[in-house]
């Protein structure tokens, strides 16, 4: 089993509201955005036209939109809007990659791995005077194994 094989808090879901948030997991850089369905996406922090963060830009039309060229990927990570190539013309296939992504006990829980993965939990987090599990770091992630 190796570290990528855990579900990782990457952010708490009240934060992630009108601007897209920057998170490092295992060394990775995301980009997390909530679309106007209210679906999260969690993308790798990096643009496939120019490298630029996403993490930088805005969300607009259901998707994360680069601060860059404006170029736009929804939650899976697919380009969706390339705006130099005017109305009309077929988008050429882009991608980045997109981490599988839930949202459990007020986090948003992020698996570095592309398959698919079980729940991040198989209980609460919330103890039962509701006071809450926090992590020992700072940055809120608490690994979790899979449930049997
Ligand atoms: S670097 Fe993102 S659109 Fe150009």
């Amino acid at each position: 089993m190796s570290l990528r094989d855990f579900w990782y808090i990457a952010a708490e879901s009240r934060l992630l509201k009108g601007r897209p948030l920057a998170s490092v997991i295992l060394g990775e850089s995301v980009a997390l955005f909530r679309d106007l369905e209210g679906r999260v996406g969690v993308l790798e922090d990096r643009c496939a036209h120019r490298n630029a963060p996403l993490s930088a830009g805005r969300v607009s039309n259901h998707c994360i939109e680069c601060p860059y060229h404006g170029w736009r990927y929804d939650v899976l990570g697919s380009c969706t809007h390339i705006p130099s190539l005017g109305e009309g013309v077929k988008l050429p296939r882009h991608t980045v990659r997109s981490y599988p992504a839930q949202e459990q006990d007020g986090y948003v829980w992020v698996y570095m791995e592309r398959a698919n993965p079980r729940p991040p939990h198989s209980g609460s987090l919330m103890s039962e005077n509701g006071a809450g599990r926090r992590s020992a770091c700072g940055h809120g992630f608490i690994p979790t194994s899979r449930p049997a």
